[in-house]
């Protein structure tokens, strides 16, 4: 595989700062920067944040303060669209910066929320500098392809185009399993293949209309070169010797984890919180990734539902009654989707009329699981649902698409990257057929989720790379190796519930850099530790960047519960629990943070 070449031959070379960036500056101050042999026109007072627009390969240009939002300061960096080959043009990346505001300052941290086609731009807050400390610089950038920054992805001629092609389809409403109590019925065979084909159809739909109108501009998408533009702006803000410094979740787990096996001696501090495993990402093709991203959502569940027990039907109406079984309500809950994949529930009434089917419902419980502070609008929405009121719980489907704050084509950004990042197939026969994403599925159920194996693609729509113009023939593919050794160890935050990023793959990433990496596990359910915040997580993440090493292997409790609203209005109303205004500070700051990344991701 050429892959491996590579990520050994070295980019051209760094730009050469050639000037200080001032703090303050937010107007239009343009930074040129010496860059290899190559000459660019400079047009000053450039065309927007327009591709081409003719400015020079490491300038920097600040937006207007009125255009930033408040506190920060925002515009976009310059960088070459290939670092292998510059004749290929420029990307210009937007960026958000909340600078520091306790000096000496030691320089930025790159932020990325996941996804991947989460806008990062928004995590430049406040909220976040409570987190990682007021002596950085908070970077929020939108990685390639995502919402400011161009090229971007953009395949339909319009929103509302797009809106039209997933509605209703299995992209939207997900995959029915009509006969889960038994996995072995030839029937659910069956079913899987016919949803998949339909489901590979609207993909390869997809795929051509963007070779159509994106043709060439895909290749530039992958991780690799996402971290090459990290580099490529920590030495225009920090200088040459500045090191990469890092925060990132979900997607940005991933992010993080090329960052220091593919450039280890510019790595500095480096959070991530919610580990995706890389060496399945970057080798396996990603219908065969939920097996590995779903080994503790059954774990979850039951937490789910031993939490709603233990809070009663007034908190959480799919409880019968307090202290009911768990087993109980899973029953309800099977039986309910065993209804709805016979008959699919009508909604008249939800913010787009349409129906609500079995593999949607799956599908919505699953992403619900991710996030505890919604726990209790879940078992509203469910509760109602089995009623036969399905509104609530429909909204949440056909409600992220539509507002126009949204990145739009947000699955197909995602697929810029993971398609970049998988490998491509070697042969026609390598490429998954309707059978084989059917097997998968059965595979993935059998072994891993009896309850939602085949319920991973609404909240994390990958697939059909097959059709995706230049899948994984971008100009660099890393693939490894995973054991770098860093000079400061990478901090690794898993949850012990995470329903899509299991400590598993936290776990795999601290044994592959024994020496380089800590773990801390907290102990609670949800997506990330920010899911529920706690004093503990967020003490030692602020300490790490604060220069103090975490023990590896530390533990931290939660101590509110979600079902349990009393406990969070406790912890707000801080004097009653005894919290400094410091820590209270910093809790209502996770939550806010939390709040952000979950709603950059998805819009609920
Ligand atoms: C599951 O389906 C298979 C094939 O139809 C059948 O042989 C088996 O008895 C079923 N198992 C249960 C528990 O219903
Ligand atoms: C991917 O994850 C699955 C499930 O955990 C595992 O069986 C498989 O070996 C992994 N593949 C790689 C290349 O690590
Ligand atoms: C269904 O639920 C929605 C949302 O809770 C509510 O506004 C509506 O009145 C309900 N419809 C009926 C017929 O109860
Ligand atoms: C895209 O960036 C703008 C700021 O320019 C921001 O207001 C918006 O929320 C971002 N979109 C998403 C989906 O985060
Ligand atoms: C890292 O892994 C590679 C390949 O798996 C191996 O060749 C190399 O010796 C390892 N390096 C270290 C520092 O362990
Ligand atoms: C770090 O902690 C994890 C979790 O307790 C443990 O599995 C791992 O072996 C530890 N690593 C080292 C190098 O001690």
């Amino acid at each position: 595989m050429d892959t491996k070449e590579r990520s050994e031959r070295s980019p051209p070379p760094a730009p050469k700062r050639a000037s200080t960036l001032k703090k303050g500056i937010v107007t239009a101050a343009v930074i040129v920067l010496l860059y290899g042999a190559h000459t660019y026109r400079t047009h000053c007072g450039s065309r927007g944040t327009q591709q081409r627009s003719g400015r020079e390969i490491g300038s920097v240009e600040w937006a207007p303060a009125s255009q930033c939002a408040p506190g920060t300061q925002c515009g976009s960096v310059i960088v070459p669209k290939d670092y292998f080959d510059l004749s290929a043009g420029t990307a210009s990346i937007a960026i958000a910066r909340f600078p520091a505001t306790k000096f000496p300052k030691k320089g930025t941290v790159f932020l990325n929320p996941g996804g991947p086609g989460g806008s990062g731009t928004r995590l430049a807050a406040p909220e976040f500098a409570n987190i990682i400390g007021d002596d950085w610089d908070l970077l929020g950038f939108d990685p390639r392809g995502i919402n400011n920054t161009s090229p971007q992805v953009k395949c339909f001629d319009s929103n509302s185009d797009y809106n039209f092609f997933v509605a209703n389809t299995v992209l939207q409403q997900g995959f029915t399993v009509s006969s889960s109590a038994n996995l072995s019925d030839p029937k659910l065979e069956a079913e899987l293949v016919q949803q998949s084909r339909e489901f590979l159809a609207l993909k390869k739909s997809q795929g051509e209309l963007c070779a159509k109108n994106m043709g060439e501009e895909l290749r530039y998408m992958g991780t690799a070169t996402v971290v090459r533009d990290m580099d490529f702006m920590a030495k225009i803000f920090d200088g040459e010797q500045g090191k990469i410094n890092y925060w990132g979740a979900s997607y940005g787990s991933i992010l993080g984890a090329y960052l220091v096996n593919m450039l280890p001696e510019r790595a500095g501090f480096v959070v991530i919180d919610g580990i995706a495993d890389p060496v399945n990402w970057s080798t396996e093709p990603s219908h065969k990734w939920p097996a590995n991203w779903l080994a503790s959502t059954e774990k979850t569940y039951r937490f789910y539902l031993e939490t709603c027990s233990r809070a009663g039907p007034d908190a959480c109406p799919i409880a019968a009654y307090q202290g009911e079984p768990y087993e109980d309500m899973m029953a309800r809950l099977e039986s309910f989707f065993d209804r709805l994949a016979v008959t699919p529930l009508p909604v008249p009434f939800a913010i787009r009329p349409g129906y609500l089917t079995s593999g949607a419902a799956r599908a919505l419980l699953l992403m619900y699981l991710e996030r505890p502070p919604q726990w209790s609008d879940s078992a509203l929405a469910f509760g109602q649902a089995m009623a036969g009121n399905g509104t609530l719980l429909f909204n949440k489907l056909a409600t992220p698409r539509l507002p126009p704050s949204l990145t739009p084509e947000y699955d197909l950004v995602r697929l810029g990257v993971t398609c970049s990042d998988s490998p491509p197939p070697a042969s026609p026969k390598e490429v998954p057929t309707p059978e084989d994403l059917a097997a998968e599925f059965i595979r993935t159920m059998q072994e891993v989720s009896p309850h939602f194996g085949a319920s991973v693609s609404v909240g994390e729509p990958d697939g059909g790379c097959q059709y995706w113009p230049f899948a994984g023939k971008g100009p660099e593919r890393f693939v490894g190796p995973w054991n770098a050794s860093l000079e400061w160890p990478m901090l690794i935050v898993s949850n012990t519930m995470d329903p899509i990023t299991p400590i598993q793959s936290g776990m795999r990433i601290n044994s592959l850099m024994p020496e380089s990496s800590r773990i801390i596990i907290q102990d609670g359910p949800g997506h990330c530790s920010t899911a529920i915040p706690t004093l503990c997580t967020v003490k030692l993440v602020r300490g790490y960047y604060a220069g103090t090493l975490p023990e590896n292997g530390t533990m931290c409790d939660i101590e509110e519960y979600p079902f349990f609203p009393d406990r969070d209005a406790d912890v707000s109303a801080t004097a009653n629990l005894g919290l400094s205004a410091e820590d209270a500070r910093l809790m209502r700051s996770v939550r806010a943070v939390g709040e952000i990344l979950q709603d950059v991701r998805r819009g609920w």
